[in-house]
């Protein structure tokens, strides 16, 4: 009786994810109406009814399913299906043959012009998601248990790179908070191209090849159509949970982490994966440093700046504090004043911490769903201006500015 509420909980939340999740990844809509269907014992999702073999099957992952699920508490309802994704994914990636017949629906492994290139909305798709799961087994689940979720979305690098174009800054330190991987650290050897509708457009970062196209709305700063990126002198991340990218099958992880049917998100993280490798051991390459929030934030801001400044310092964190309750995010506030303030005044240097998170409660909210907020602090000689840029999508395929693109531009002070 209890496992028959369980099993319907279970259909409900994962039809909802899947309604949820349509619109942006159809690969991962359709896996979850598949899994849906089949705990709800709808064997007929595109499966050959009367098989011998499948009623089964679903019945054997049924089961696997419910254990997987009921074995452990998780966070929220989404972490389970989230790491079996992201697990049925990384055995794609790694080309295990047992996973073979689902190649074809994964756009980040199948050029979509191929000939072997296929929909998931075709009836061979739930055929070949049960022959992969069967061939996994109990492997799927175990690994899916101890999977850590860790995403490092690399279009967020134009959040600090913009307002150092903005302000001139020739030349920073670069600190991370929450860097997961510290991709973002590399934007300036990036690039990034900022369009508006009327066909006017800004370049930013070294990046020769075009990489990241983004649509913009809202005025248009007054630069020159491209922008050199400040020199960076240092680059330091921190994060509670650092993924250590030169770990055996770490970037595999990483990648395993972006939905299947989103090559172009997987390209530009490849990229982002190669710049790194090619910096590693060089002073460009970014230092790591594992830090808990807001406690650590002292000890690491002491760590990451040198004594002796010769540039200001860009800050930044995107995507991270919402993780943080209302109390850990005021203390968090707290501690960089408390060191950002008296370090410009004793260097004359200023200090920017850039930021872009979903809206908090009581904030003003986002001008669509799932927007994060983008705005700037800057401290200059004790005084600190704050000053909101505009909103983004959060994979910053879209940006939407207000006035304070100009009220950044004014801070640069008289040319
Ligand atoms: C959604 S990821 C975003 C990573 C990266 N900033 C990006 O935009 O791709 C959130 C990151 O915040 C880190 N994080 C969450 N809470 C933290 C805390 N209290 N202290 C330090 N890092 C934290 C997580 O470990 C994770 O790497």
């Amino acid at each position: 009786m209890q496992r028959a509420a369980e099993t319907q909980e279970w259909v409900a939340n994962i039809t909802r994810q899947a309604a949820f999740t349509r619109g942006y990844s159809p690969l991962s809509a359709a896996i979850l109406d598949c899994l849906a269907g089949w705990l709800a014992g709808r064997l007929a999702v595109g499966l050959a009814v009367g098989a011998d073999g499948v009623a089964a099957e679903v019945e054997a992952l049924r089961r696997r399913f419910l254990a997987f699920v009921g074995a452990r508490r998780w966070d929220n309802d989404l972490e389970p299906i989230l790491k079996l994704a992201a697990t049925l994914h990384s055995h794609v990636l790694r080309g295990d043959p047992r996973v073979a017949g689902l190649r074809p629906y994964y756009r980040t492994v199948s050029d979509s012009d191929t000939a072997d290139a296929a929909s998931p909305d075709e009836p061979a798709f739930a055929g070949e998601l049960l022959a992969a799961l069967s061939a996994l087994g109990d492997d799927l689940l175990v690994e899916a248990e101890g999977w850590v979720m860790q995403t490092n979305e690399t279009a967020r690098g134009v959040i600090w790179l913009l307002p150092a174009a903005l302000l001139q800054i020739e030349a920073a330190y670069l600190v991370e908070l929450g860097a997961s991987a510290g991709l973002n650290l590399l934007a300036d050897l990036r690039r990034f191209d900022l369009r508006w509708a009327d066909g006017e457009g800004l370049t930013l970062g070294h990046g020769e090849a075009s990489q990241f196209q983004i649509e913009c709305e809202g005025p248009r700063p007054s630069l020159p159509s491209r922008v050199r990126p400040p020199e960076i002198v240092a680059r330091v991340g921190a994060d509670a949970r650092v993924v250590d990218l030169d770990a055996p099958d770490a970037e595999t992880q990483l990648a395993a982490c972006i939905w299947g049917d989103q090559p172009r998100r997987m390209q530009r993280l490849r990229e982002a994966l190669e710049l790194r490798r090619g910096l590693r051991g060089t002073p460009q390459a970014a230092r790591m440093l594992r830090a808990r929030l807001p406690d650590e934030t002292d000890e690491l801001l002491r760590a990451a700046v040198p004594v002796h400044p010769v540039a200001p310092v860009i800050l930044f964190d995107t995507y991270v504090t919402a993780y943080f309750n209302d109390v850990d995010h005021r203390a968090l506030v707290r501690a960089v004043e408390a060191f950002a303030r008296p370090w410009t005044l004793r260097h004359q240097l200023s200090w920017l911490w850039v930021r872009f998170e979903p809206a908090r409660a009581g904030e003003t909210q986002a001008p669509q769903i799932g927007w994060c907020r983008w705005w700037v602090e800057v401290w200059t000689q004790g005084q600190r201006h704050t000053v909101e840029l505009g909103w983004a999508h959060p994979h910053c395929v879209h940006l939407s500015f207000g006035p304070g693109l100009a009220a950044l531009a004014r801070l640069r002070g008289p040319e």
